[in-house]
């Protein structure tokens, strides 16, 4: 059963430039495909709409809460199997199902507005304890992540993926105060090290970043990146929705490569970015870039 509370349309999460990925991800009807980041399954139930009913959506999360629900709301359509499975290693997930390549595969980084009005430590506008983790069977929380880091390692998860100017300031007051569990300590620590002007940003930046080293995002993606093509069909599809600069540049790069390898169609000359419309609609649009390309 899906909590009441998640049926109100405000809990769900909007999917991203929905129209664009239907037209960049689908070349057969009848092909195998895989979302790899299906949360709630938005964009996945657009995508069983346009394919018949021979097809195959394999969908990916590695939240088993995000899961139960998605599997609650697309239980009706038999091309859809979800998988709690982290997307890098999608290739075993292939091998158990009996499958060696797949038409497209679409990936829609970061998190859900379901995660981030959980209260599971993601946004600091919500109360609770510090986790972070789209897992939540495995690996270490946000708190055990601070507690185990020195206050210069710190300092670096807030720089590197953060791209916050008072990093180090920051991560001394953290490791300053007795003890770190919940949000509210967090962001005591943040208040008691920058000044008041910006500080939602700053706070924005600093969760983001401890969100990023806890579940391990950049190196999970460079390991999709370094893999994919090779269980793509000749003419089949990559999507990739990113919304964090160092994620696109990752994208961008790889793209590239496999283009001189002559492996590979860039669809995307530049990353394609939601309409105003949309951006007004949606508000956690805005950052999100979309860049698209093709098995040669
Ligand atoms: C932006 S949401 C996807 C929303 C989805 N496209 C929709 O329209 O409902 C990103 C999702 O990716 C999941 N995720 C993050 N890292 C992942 C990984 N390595 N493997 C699988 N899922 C991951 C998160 O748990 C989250 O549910």
């Amino acid at each position: 059963m899906i909590p009441d509370i998640l049926q109100e349309t405000s809990h769900f999460h909007i999917p991203v430039m929905v129209d664009e990925v239907l037209d960049l991800l689908i070349t057969d009807r009848q092909g195998i495909y895989l979302d790899g980041t299906v949360g709630l399954g938005g964009h996945a139930t657009y995508i069983l709409n346009a394919l018949s009913d021979s097809a195959r959506l394999l969908g990916l999360d590695r939240d088993e809460k995000a899961l139960a629900i998605c599997k609650e709301r697309l239980s009706g359509s038999g091309a859809f199997s979800c998988h709690h499975h982290s997307y890098n290693t999608f290739p075993l997930l292939l091998k158990q199902e009996g499958i060696t390549r797949v038409n497209g595969i679409l990936l829609d980084l970061g998190l859900s507005s379901y995660q981030l009005d959980s209260n599971r430590g993601f946004s600091f506008q919500n109360t609770g304890d510090l986790d972070m983790r789209f897992d939540s069977t495995t690996g270490q929380t946000a708190m055990q992540l601070i507690h185990q880091t020195s206050a210069d390692d710190l300092a670096d998860i807030f720089y590197n993926f953060g791209e916050e100017r008072l990093s180090r300031r920051i991560a001394k007051s953290v490791k300053d105060m007795d003890s770190i569990e919940s949000i509210e300590d967090l962001k005591e620590a943040v208040r008691r090290s920058t000044p008041p002007k910006n500080r939602q940003k700053t706070l924005a930046r600093i969760f983001q970043s401890l969100r990023i080293a806890v579940n391990s995002e950049l190196d999970r993606l460079q390991n999709f990146l370094d893999s994919f093509i090779e269980f793509l069909t000749p003419g089949g599809r990559i999507v990739i929705i990113s919304y964090h600069s160092l994620e696109d540049r990752m994208v961008k790069h790889r793209f590239k490569d496999l283009k001189k390898e002559k492996k590979f169609t860039v669809l995307t000359k530049k990353p394609l970015q939601p309409t105003k419309e949309e951006q007004t609609e949606n508000n956690r649009s805005r950052s999100a870039k979309l860049r698209a390309g093709e098995r040669i």
